[in-house]
């Protein structure tokens, strides 16, 4: 029972080899393929980074464009699955959305062969701001509206499909980099969920739709949500810390806190806080900035724990105007880029992956004769 408790969760496990990513590695941190966060959050673009994760080197100037090109010629969505969209309820979670669309473009644009397995992940790349905001827009406004727009990158083309027109420079490269640090991560749970699933030699389809499954819940993906909602219930610094000592004393979670592998600070949250700082400077909410940075301090001073990206992304989101519901959404649109690349490499190397488990049920016993018929 004891050996259980340590593994549980997989703690400490290495579950396989990947040369994609470092998370927490002593003396280098977080890396995208020998990449720093820092050096890729300060002189990158996130389609340069998707680039790198998928084709496994920085693009040159000319191939960028050409990817840029490529991304933006990906954003129309196929009629059926408009559709579908038009059909999902306008209460569903949007998470929901982008596991139902994922789903369903896998049965019209099927994986014929593992070839066209890194056209998907680029289609996938550019479709998923499109299959949600068309989604909202017809909820919200009754309109179908154009997906295909001329934006230079993903995070103006999501900007400009949510508010109906051009992002400020700002604005745009907030979020670019909010999608960096989201890219890629190493062994978490639904980067592992998409590696299972492919270890199976499933479509691509159904490894990413794992994904997003998995990526959905609160000690994963949905922390982001869950910070903002708890930031948000506070009007000042000083009633934001009697509510967390409040919470802490009653030994609940805080969502946006804490790390299986980082154990002194997410270096990917230094980078995030500082935006959005720039942007609470331009923001009539500039308090939730203020309430944010006091919840940091009380969380450091009671519980010694540090914020990982989840709670500073709560706010950078939140000020571009970005609904909350939409938090995780924006997890996925970066995160597909780290997927797709796991499962290239899964199935480059592939062998199942099947685990085995201590058992803890009962002893063999006798089937009584009067069970069953
Ligand atoms: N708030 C309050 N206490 C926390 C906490 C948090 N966010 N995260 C961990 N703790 C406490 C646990 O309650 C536990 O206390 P105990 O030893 O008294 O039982 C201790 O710290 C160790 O936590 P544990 O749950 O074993 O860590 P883990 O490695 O299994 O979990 C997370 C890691 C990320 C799931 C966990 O920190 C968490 O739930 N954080 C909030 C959700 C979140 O932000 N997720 C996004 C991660 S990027």
């Amino acid at each position: 029972m004891s050996e259980v408790k340590k593994t549980g969760g997989l703690a400490g496990i290495v579950a396989g080899e990947t040369a994609i990513s470092t998370v927490g590695k002593e003396g280098v941190g977080l890396t995208y393929r020998g990449y720093t966060i820092e050096d890729l959050a300060e002189k990158s673009t996130f389609e340069a980074v998707a680039f790198l994760l998928l084709y496994g080197k920085l693009p040159t100037p000319g191939e960028l464009v050409a990817y840029q090109q490529q991304l933006r010629t990906l954003r129309g969505l196929p009629f059926p699955l408009k559709s579908v969209l038009e059909q999902l309820p306008a209460n569903s979670n949007p998470m929901d959305i982008l596991r139902t669309g994922c789903s369903v473009l896998g049965t019209l644009e099927q994986e014929s062969s593992e070839h066209v397995q890194i056209q998907i992940a680029n289609r996938l790349t550019a479709l998923f701001p499109s299959m949600l905001l068309y989604w909202f827009q017809f909820h919200k406004t009754g309109k179908r509206i154009e997906t295909e727009t001329a934006a230079p990158n993903i995070a103006s083309h999501f900007l400009e499909l949510l508010h109906g027109q051009k992002p400020s420079e700002l604005h745009a490269r907030a979020l670019d980099v909010g999608l960096i640090l989201y890219a890629e991560h190493e062994f978490n749970a639904s980067t592992f969920t998409c590696r299972t699933v492919a270890s199976t030699l499933a479509d691509f389809y159904s490894c990413v739709t794992g994904g997003i499954g998995a990526l959905r819940g609160p000690l994963h993906g949905g922390a982001n949500e869950a910070a903002m909602e708890l930031i948000e219930q506070f009007q000042t610094p000083d009633e934001a810390e009697a509510g967390l000592v409040r919470l802490l004393h009653d030994k609940k979670l805080v969502m946006g806190f804490g790390h299986r592998v980082y154990k002194h600070a997410d270096p990917r949250s230094d980078i995030i806080k500082q935006w959005s700082s720039k942007l609470a400077d331009v923001s009539d909410k500039k308090h939730l900035y203020a309430i944010s940075e006091r919840l940091e301090a009380v969380m450091r001073r009671e519980k010694g724990m540090f914020p990982n990206l989840d709670f500073y992304s709560a706010t950078a989101f939140h000020f571009l105007g970005i609904p909350t519901g939409f938090f995780t959404p924006i997890f996925v649109i970066a995160r597909i880029s780290g997927w797709s690349a796991h499962i290239f490499e899964q199935r480059a190397h592939n062998r199942l992956i099947r685990p085995t488990a201590d058992y803890i049920g009962p002893e063999p016993q006798k089937l009584p004769d009067s069970s069953g018929s």
